[in-house]
């Protein structure tokens, strides 16, 4: 069991996840409003993506024989009209969201639960790989600059990222991941 304390918190991330998701489904409509189909795409995955992050948490605290308590799920802010603002976004919401992770980390570490540090451990890990995503390709749009056609051409390379994560947590995330 972990304590009330970090139980508290990891209820507060799983909805700090489902927010992402919920972020990232948005911006993936503003895409496809201005016709970036393949980041619209890319979008989608990450909302995948986070729905694994909110219920890796969710499955911990119960594993762990801690209460599950779900808040409710704020409004994703922000009009985004280029590509370059939808990934500034993205890396700046992944950026608060490590924060977040470090502090649960740094309540593990304090409270020497040995077993949510090892947990946290994956998130840390995942964390790298999602600002590295957000921040190679704002390079490549800065590169791209005004350029339509090569936005056009990098949009279609976009689009070919799929979701390699599970999607039915009916039989729970980590029986799903294995399966994966
Ligand atoms: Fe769940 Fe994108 O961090």
């Amino acid at each position: 069991m972990v304590s009330k304390k970090l139980e508290k918190e990891i209820n507060g991330q799983v909805n700090k996840e489902m927010y992402s998701a919920y972020l990232y489904m948005a911006m993936s409509a503003h895409a496809n409003a201005r016709g970036l189909k393949g980041i619209s795409r890319w979008f989608m995955v990450q909302y995948h993506e986070e729905m694994v992050h909110a219920m890796k948490f969710y499955e911990y605290l119960q594993d762990q024989g801690n209460d599950v308590v779900l808040g409710a799920i704020e409004k994703p802010e922000g009009s985004f009209t280029t590509a370059m603002s939808l990934y500034e976004a993205a890396l700046k919401h992944e950026r608060f969201i490590t924060g977040s992770i470090n502090d649960l980390v740094d309540i593990a570490i304090a409270e020497k639960d040995h077993a949510s540090k090892a947990f946290l451990d994956w998130y840390v890990t995942e964390q790298v790989e999602e600002e590295q995503n957000d921040t190679e390709i704002i390079q490549t749009l800065k590169m791209i600059g005004d350029n339509t056609a090569a936005l056009y051409l990098y949009d279609k390379e976009l689009a070919a990222r799929m979701v390699t994560v599970p999607t039915d947590f009916s039989g729970g995330v980590s029986a799903a991941m294995k399966g994966k």
